[in-house]
């Protein structure tokens, strides 16, 4: 499984692709929102610039037309871009046009196989289950990230499944388990992942073992 940062802050993108383990990007208004009054187009470039793959950024649109005339200038920010579209009918429709043209479509705000399903036929390159978002309201959010990748696994279909709304550590596993070909987490929950106190307790028993004989902590003569 492959990881992508759910974030639009710069320095957290840059530590992410440092530490060598995120892939991708993806961003939505919420999360641009939190930047401030930025220039939309110009973060975005900058995203694509310092990342090593996908960067999704959203439409604003409802409508197909709209979805689609600006999907058509996202995509000409960054060869790296992918249009985040939500799974709606409009959507749908905006999806199959786009994705006859070569443009990447990451179908966003999806909580159903049968979204999935036909975000999948209308050619998304990503589709994205929002997990955290589903098991709010008591449903299974994982159950749809399993059921999807089977299904796109079963007909041999190329769309992909980035498992969204990540909200802690715990989604990461489940997500792996299910099959999930990405999962986007929050720069906090990528933090967490490399957390354990044994491994803190462990540095620190080695290094208090090693001064102990030798007197210092290093082991390449200066
Ligand atoms: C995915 O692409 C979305 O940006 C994101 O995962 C939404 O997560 P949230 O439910 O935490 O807002």
């Amino acid at each position: 499984m492959r990881f992508f940062l759910d974030t639009a802050n710069v320095e957290h993108i840059k530590h992410g692709v440092r530490l060598g383990v995120i892939s991708g990007v993806t961003t939505n208004p919420s999360l641009v929102s939190k930047e401030g009054e930025v220039n939309y187009q110009e973060l975005v470039k900058e995203i694509c610039s310092i990342v090593p793959g996908p960067v999704s950024a959203e439409v604003l649109s409802t409508e197909a037309e709209g979805m689609i005339l600006e999907a058509r200038r996202i995509a000409m920010w960054a060869e790296n871009v992918v249009v985040k579209i939500p799974a709606t009918l409009e959507g749908i429709e905006a999806t199959s046009v786009l994705s006859k043209e070569n443009i990447k479509v990451n179908l966003t705000l999806c909580f159903s196989f049968n979204q999935a399903m036909l975000g999948a036929a209308a050619g998304a390159t990503f589709i994205s289950p929002f997990v955290g978002r589903l098991d709010d309201v008591g449903e299974d959010g994982m159950q749809v990230v399993a059921e999807v990748v089977d299904y796109l696994e079963h007909y041999q279909l190329p769309s992909q499944v980035i498992a969204s709304s990540i909200r802690h550590t715990q989604h990461c596993l489940l997500a792996a388990r299910a099959g999930a070909h990405v999962a986007t987490v929050p720069y906090k929950v990528l933090l967490q992942m490399i957390n354990h106190p044994l491994t803190d307790i462990g540095v620190k028993r080695f290094l208090d073992d090693w001064r102990g004989i030798f007197g210092n902590t290093t082991v390449v003569s200066r």
